[in-house]
């Protein structure tokens, strides 16, 4: 049986001023609960391996089953002589900061390149200035060539809400209709990820109305809570085959609270998690240098509270005891 806390998790919704952008993942009991459809799990858990080794995004994780079921069902209905539906994956990504959106749309290039989707699977990352030009037609040129590079994977464009800076004079406007024309003359071949901060890729659709349905996926990337953001540190130390003593967890918990509180806005969610674990580690390197001649395997490993710090506090400046030669 699913739970109805499992069944709810999955309403993903942004509004849009008086409108509301309706997501397409919606009430829907997660991947493992599915008895509806014959999936062959060891292929799908193997490709998926990656994106599921990420903390929370179940959105994205149920999207990523819909395509492959979409693909696998496409398949049956060819052998059944009935024709395969065609869809384009062009996507809007919402999300602060380190919420996940670059490394998603990486995997998801690669995913897609698995599943047949796409010929290449390499991901091109771009912002306004890889865009728009210095003069009339520059820009066209510009978004043009990038969409060359990108078929056959995935473009991602950076705080897409940049294109529509200067209103309609500013070239930005040129590389939107360029992207238009390009998605129509290479439907199938590239998929285009829009990304930003949710507010303003949110006024940026609204003063594209002609956006939103070229756009059929759009995901939402909130903010991590403390426990993931607690697991997602976890899991960048075991990943860099270290440990945190308890004592350091528990620091680490209380540097990312106080963090989360006091930036609100602009915390910077993953990204700062990996900043206080790499600090971290590099505290560790010192100390162990200072210390001892000879660590253990478990020095070598195990964080304390002591190594772990905020990664923008200033570092004391110890002595360095051990003789170079
Ligand atoms: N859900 C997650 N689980 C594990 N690591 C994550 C997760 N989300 C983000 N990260 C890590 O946080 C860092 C920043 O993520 P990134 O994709 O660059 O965020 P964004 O593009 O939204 O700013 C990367 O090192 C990424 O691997
Ligand atoms: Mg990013």
């Amino acid at each position: 049986m699913t739970s109805r806390a499992e069944t709810q998790s999955h309403s993903v919704k942004v509004s849009l001023n008086s409108r509301q952008i309706k997501m397409i993942i919606h009430n829907e009991p997660p991947v493992e609960h599915r008895q509806d459809l014959p999936v062959d799990p060891d292929p799908y858990q193997e490709m998926i391996r990656e994106l599921n080794s990420m903390v929370g995004l179940e959105n994205v994780k149920e999207l990523v089953f819909r395509i492959y079921a979409m693909l696998k069902v496409n398949q049956m209905r060819e052998k059944a002589g009935l024709k395969p539906s065609k869809q384009v994956h062009h996507m809007i990504f919402y999300g602060n900061p380190g919420t996940g959106k670059t490394t998603v749309a990486r995997a998801l290039a690669k995913l897609f390149h698995k599943m047949g989707l796409l010929s290449k699977g390499h991901l091109i990352e771009a912002d306004r200035a890889d865009l728009v030009g210095e003069y009339i037609g520059h820009t066209a040129q510009k978004t043009r060539e990038l969409v060359k590079k990108a078929l056959g994977g995935v473009l991602f464009v950076d705080e897409a809400y940049a294109l529509a800076r200067g209103g309609e004079k500013d070239f930005g406007k040129e590389s939107i209709d360029t992207f238009v024309k390009m998605m129509e003359d290479h439907r199938d071949e590239f998929v285009l990820i829009l990304a930003g901060y949710p507010s303003e890729m949110q006024q940026f659709i609204a003063i594209n109305p002609g956006l939103p349905s070229r756009f059929p996926i759009q995901l939402e990337f909130p903010d991590y809570s403390l426990d993931e953001l607690m697991q997602i540190a976890k899991g960048m130390t075991e990943e860099r085959q270290y440990a945190m003593s308890e004592s350091a967890e528990l620091k680490v918990k209380s540097i990312l609270q106080k963090e989360k509180d006091n930036r609100f806005l602009n915390f910077s969610n993953a990204r700062y998690v990996r900043n206080v674990i790499e600090g971290s580690i590099r505290n560790h390197a010192a100390r162990l240098l200072r210390q001892s001649l000879s660590p253990s395997l478990q020095d070598l490993q195990m964080l304390r509270a002591e190594d772990i710090h905020r990664p923008d506090s200033p570092q004391p400046a110890a002595p360095f005891l051990l003789p170079l030669e």
